[in-house]
């Protein structure tokens, strides 16, 4: 197996139609941390053969510095899946990051891509392992299985709320992704599902991506639903439109301010625990007490900002002796 870093930025995941060189084209200017060229439901079932053409050309045709690029094929229950597959990876394997497999419902599901990207990199010679698994989680019985699906492959790099399937497939009462189901006024009903998915991929370090936003011109309404899974710990978020970019970015960044608290405390916490700062475990930043838990969360969020190119404000000195 390849060793290759799975752990991406991946803020925005901006979703591309296969099927559509102008989309494609566009999508290459545009500052989104992740694309995808998608062949399942952003593509006609006619238009699938055509688009799988589309995509290796345009992956093999390169453009896409600074991006991850992602093909989400389509999922097992159809007949498409293998020739995507094939296809894709036979035709652009070495200028591809990622699989995303829609309407994972099983860890069987994933070690089966797996398998099929073993032989096609032992068949074409490409990196074995390289290529990741994205999988998307959009009925009850993936989230049921969610922990299994996240540990089924070291090749899954993050696991996928897909809101608009998974409302269908659940049957809530509403049309409106990401909103709350009109007549549903005691919480949020999307907790359970998010928490599920963000403690999978915790457990099992992977990344956890929160799925799109249909009303694509109401950015506040993205910003809303954006920062609660942002806020309880997501990576990122999908993009359809490019208007969504920028919140997307912000959203899944950390404020400046957290930035450079979170800077301030690594560096505080080195020079307390090191001889000079008296080899101290806790010790005090301001008011604040730290220790090696405070390391810990400061680290993600330096991680969140050093990922997204932020440059450091304010910064602490050891104090004068
Ligand atoms: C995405 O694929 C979704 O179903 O929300
Ligand atoms: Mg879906």
């Amino acid at each position: 197996m390849s060793s290759v870093n799975r752990n991406r930025p991946r803020r925005s995941c901006m979703a591309v139609p296969g099927s559509s060189q102008k989309f494609i084209d566009k999508a290459r200017t545009l500052p989104a941390d992740q694309v995808f060229l998608d062949l399942e439901d952003a593509c006609a079932p006619l238009a699938k053969p055509g688009a799988r053409k589309t995509i290796v050309a345009a992956l093999n045709e390169g453009g896409w510095e600074g991006k991850t690029r992602v093909v989400r094929v389509n999922d097992w229950t159809t007949e498409w899946t293998y020739r995507d597959v094939v296809d894709v990876v036979e035709g652009a394997g070495a200028n591809l990051d990622c699989i995303m497999l829609p309407k994972v419902q099983t860890a069987e599901q994933i070690v089966a891509l797996d398998l099929l990207l073993t032989q096609i990199e032992k068949t074409v010679g490409l990196d074995i392992g390289r290529i990741g698994i994205e999988a998307q989680i959009e009925n009850a019985l993936g989230l049921t299985n969610v922990n299994a699906i996240a540990a089924a492959s070291p090749r899954v790099e993050t696991i996928i709320f897909g809101p608009a399937d998974f409302m269908a497939s659940i049957n809530m009462k509403s049309l409106v992704v990401g909103e709350q189901p009109p007549g549903y006024d005691v919480g949020d009903a999307y907790h359970h599902i998010l928490m599920s998915i963000l403690m999978a991929a915790r457990a099992y370090d992977k990344q956890a991506i929160d799925g799109p936003y249909l009303q694509i011109k109401d950015v506040d309404g993205f910003k809303r639903v954006a920062g609660r899974s942002a806020a309880l710990g997501f990576d990122g978020k999908w993009v359809l439109h490019p208007g969504q970019l920028d919140a997307a970015n912000d959203t899944f960044s950390p404020a400046q301010q957290d930035y450079d608290h979170a800077e301030n405390i690594l560096d505080a916490y080195d020079w307390y625990t090191s001889e000079a700062g008296g080899a101290r475990g806790a010790a005090m930043l301001g008011d604040e007490m730290i220790d090696e838990a405070s390391r810990k969360m400061a680290l993600v969020i330096v991680g969140k900002g050093r990922a997204a190119g932020m440059e450091r404000g304010d910064r602490w000195s050891p104090p004068e002796s």
